[in-house]
Order: structure tokens, then C-alpha cells, then sequence
């Protein structure tokens, strides 16, 4: 696909519903007793392989629009899936299934597309076995013997949000607390909708307290719009003159909100307006406008803030004046590709001046680049970074797959496109 090039970008957006809300929604939602609406639901790949595999456990789902209802049979109301559960290109599906399955009263064997074969799943399987879980193999196809489960107290040694809320959900099924101790502050969504349906749950800094649970409250979900999915657009309208764009209700979860702090830092013309709560979690909308951007240093506890949304602020690093260092973020080499040599091929391709490094990258930002042919490795962030970029590029660029997009954002053409000239 030709990468079609825009001047000035102006009007406004509403950037489909949060992919992390979306998967729990539903996921918590069957483990509840009776029946969640969820508004706003992410109709995603990713998203939609939650939905297949609850559905194949016996769980009544019906989608219209972006609105989903799942009739909840309660913690221990899941049936046996008469065949293997497929969870596609989603890493949050994979792994948090993990968590549920590990303490049901039947076995499970659960596998995904070649990319989900390759992506560690040791990182759940071992913490879980601490918990007297069993699970074959490290990586998909996972063979889940289904056991009685006792707590622990984990340290954890990744900072991944999937991996915590795989334990806490082992948790809610374990006799005797779970107690969890993160590295850093990952996104707290699980957290946030548990206490909200009556889990016995704490949460003190770093430390999350699960105990064993035997019923869940549904509650109605508004699910906000994708931060992950709004920053691409934060970024065209920082980089590209003559813009400005509105994107509206944007979950501003603090643990989600790295990018507007790094924006703010590479001196964006940013403005958050019209701050609310929508079912427990704070929304926002925001104004992007054309900017003088420069480099930054980004590293620490703001990686797992803004870990999905590194492609995208190393596109922003191009067009900023002077250099730009990630670093600690060596969780990007396990996303649905490695996205730091992913990154550093594809944008060396284009004549920029990035270094890979063992754990991030460095960018030498604010001099020409030219068009390039993309590949994207079949990874939708990679793709959509890379239609940004290409937008500042002298000549043509084109992308090998636009296709992948519809993990994360299946319209996300559409409305890219959409912006020019409104
Ligand atoms: C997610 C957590 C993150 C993120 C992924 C969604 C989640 O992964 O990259 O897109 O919903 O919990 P890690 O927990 O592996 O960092």
C-alpha cells in the first residue's frame, strides 16, 4: 500500500475504545454472576479472540456495534472448550488466560498465530507454578492442567502488567493471600475493575494483596478511548505543520499516561480538556497542535506508561531538534515483534541517524529524511508509526501490510486519511 501523504491535519477524532479495558471487560465480566454491558468495546482482533475463547468455555456473548453484553456465570462457571483455544496475534488474551484456566476443574490447551508462538510465556507459567499451577511448555501450544491453587508472595522480575494480572486472577481462585510485589507501576485496570465487582483485593504502592474470592458483581463498562491508539494521532499533530487536532474521550489512566508526559517534555502544544471519570477510570480530551519539538531522555518508571507507545515517540524523535535516548525498555524485543530492531531497520531504511542499544535506542532527531519501502513485521503499532513517519518523508513510502492494523485499531486508515484538510 502507497502511504498516502497529507498537509495540515485539522478536526477532530474519537479513537476506538481501549484494548487493555476491553479484554477484562469481557474476561471479568464471564467470571462475574450475571450480566455486564460494556459500551465502548474495542471490536479489535485482539479483543475479538476474548470473546471466541469465552464463548468456546461455554460463556454467552453478543456484539452489536461497539456495544457487547456477556452473561457471566460466575467464578467457577466456565466449561471445558472442546477444542483448543486460538487467541490469535493477543499477547493479553494469551497470558491472562493463563491466569484464569490455571485453577479451573478441567484442562486447557491454548495456542495463537506464529508471532504468539514465539513470545515467552514462561514469564506467567513460572510464577504460576509457584502457586501449584502446571503448564506444559514455555511457549504456545500451553497444555493447562487444571489445579487447586494455593497464594504466594511473588516478586516479580518483569514490569508487565499482563503478567501481574495473570497472578491476581490465579489469585481470586488461590486459598491464602497472593501477594504481589511490582518492579514498577504497570497499567492498574484489572485492579481498578475487581474492586469495582467486590473483589477482596488491596492495593499499597507497588503491592497488590488478591485473596481467594467466590463472587464477582458485574458492572456496566464505559470503556474510554485508547490512549495506545490516540497517540499516533498526538504525534502527527505535534509533527506536522499547520495542524490541529481534537481527539476526544482518551483514557488518561496515570498508569497509561507516559506519552503526554513525554510530549510535554519535548515542548508539545498539548492541552488536556474537559477531565471526567467514566466508570472508574479518568478520560479526557486533547488538543494536539503543531509544535517545535525536542529531544529527551526517557527511561525508569515511566516505561511500562508509555510501553506501547515507543515506535510512535521514536517517530516524534525524528522530527525533533537534537538527540533523543530510550532506554530500560528491553520489554519492546518481546512485543509483537522486536520492536527496537524493528524500529532501527525501518527508519535507517529513510536515512535517519538511530542506534540500536541493548536496551532502547538513540535517535538523532531534526534533519531531512526520504520515503522508504516499510515492512512491519505484521505488527499493527509498527505500521501506524510508520504511515506517520512516512508523512515528513521527501518521495513515496509504502507499507508491505496495511492489514495488521485491525488488532488495535481496524479503522485507523480511515480516520487517518479523514483529517486532511476538514
Ligand atoms: C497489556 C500490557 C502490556 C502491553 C499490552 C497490553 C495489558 O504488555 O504491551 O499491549 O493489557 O495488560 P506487558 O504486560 O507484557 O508489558
Amino acid at each position: 500500500m502507497e502511504i498516502k501523504k497529507m498537509r495540515g491535519v485539522r478536526g477532530e477524532i474519537t479513537v476506538p475504545g481501549d484494548k487493555s479495558i476491553s479484554h477484562r471487560a469481557v474476561m471479568l465480566g464471564a467470571l462475574a454472576d450475571g450480566v455486564t454491558h460494556i459500551s465502548g468495546f474495542l471490536k479489535g482482533a485482539d479483543c475479538l479472540s476474548t470473546i471466541d475463547c469465552f464463548r468456546a468455555m461455554g460463556i454467552d456473548i453478543e456484539v452489536d456495534g461497539d456495544n457487547v453484553t456477556v452473561h457471566g456465570k460466575g467464578l467457577y462457571g466456565l466449561e471445558k472448550p472442546e477444542k483448543m483455544l486460538y487467541t490469535g496475534n493477543s499477547g493479553t488474551t494469551t497470558r491472562l488466560l493463563c491466569g484464569i484456566l490455571a485453577g479451573q476443574p478441567f484442562d486447557t490447551d491454548i495456542t495463537g498465530d506464529a508471532s504468539i508462538c514465539k513470545r515467552p510465556m514462561g514469564r506467567v507459567t513460572k510464577p504460576l507454578a509457584l502457586m501449584g499451577a502446571e503448564i506444559e511448555n514455555e511457549y504456545c501450544p500451553l497444555h493447562i492442567h487444571g489445579k487447586k491453587l494455593h497464594g504466594m508472595e511473588y516478586n516479580m522480575t518483569v514490569a508487565s502488567a499482563q503478567v501481574k494480572t495473570a497472578l491476581i486472577l490465579a489469585g481470586l481462585y488461590a486459598e491464602g493471600d497472593t501477594i504481589i510485589h511490582e518492579i514498577e507501576k504497570s497499567r492498574d485496570h484489572t485492579e481498578l475493575m475487581l474492586s469495582a465487582m467486590g473483589a477482596d483485593l488491596t492495593v499499597d504502592g507497588l503491592t497488590i494483596k488478591v485473596c481467594k474470592t467466590e463472587k464477582l458483581t458485574p458492572q456496566d463498562v464505559l470503556v474510554p478511548g485508547d490512549i495506545s491508539s490516540a497517540a499516533f494521532f498526538l504525534v502527527l499533530g505535534a509533527i506536522m505543520p499547520d495542524s490541529e487536532i481534537l481527539i476526544k474521550n482518551v483514557g488518561v489512566n496515570p498508569t497509561r499516561t507516559g506519552i503526554i508526559d513525554v510530549l510535554n517534555d519535548m515542548g508539545a502544544d498539548m492541552e488536556l480538556i474537559n477531565e471526567r471519570t467514566a466508570a472508574g477510570e479518568p478520560v479526557a480530551d486533547i488538543i494536539i497542535r503543531s509544535s517545535k519539538l525536542h529531544g529527551t531522555e526517557i527511561g525508569g518508571a515511566i516505561i511500562p506508561r508509555l510501553i506501547d507507545e515507543l515506535p510512535v515517540i521514536a517517530t516524534a524523535a525524528v522530527f525533533a531538534e537534537g538527540t533523543t535516548v530510550i532506554r530500560d525498555a528491553q520489554e519492546l524485543k518481546v512485543k509483537e515483534t522486536n520492536r527496537i530492531r524493528a524500529v532501527v531497520d525501518e527508519f535507517t531504511k529513510c536515512g535517519i541517524d538511530i542506534e540500536e542499544t541493548d536496551d532502547g535506542m538513540i535517535i538523532h532527531g531534526g534533519k531531512p529524511i526520504h520515503g522508504a519501502d516499510f515492512v512491519t513485521y505484521g505488527d499493527h503499532r509498527m505500521a501506524m508509526s510508520l504511515a506517520i513517519l512516512a508523512q515528513l518523508a521527501e518521495g513515496a513510502s509504502t507499507l508491505n501490510d496495511s492489514k495488521c492494523v485491525e488488532v488495535s485499531y481496524p479503522t485507523f486508515f480511515d480516520d487517518f486519511y479523514g483529517l486532511e484538510n476538514n
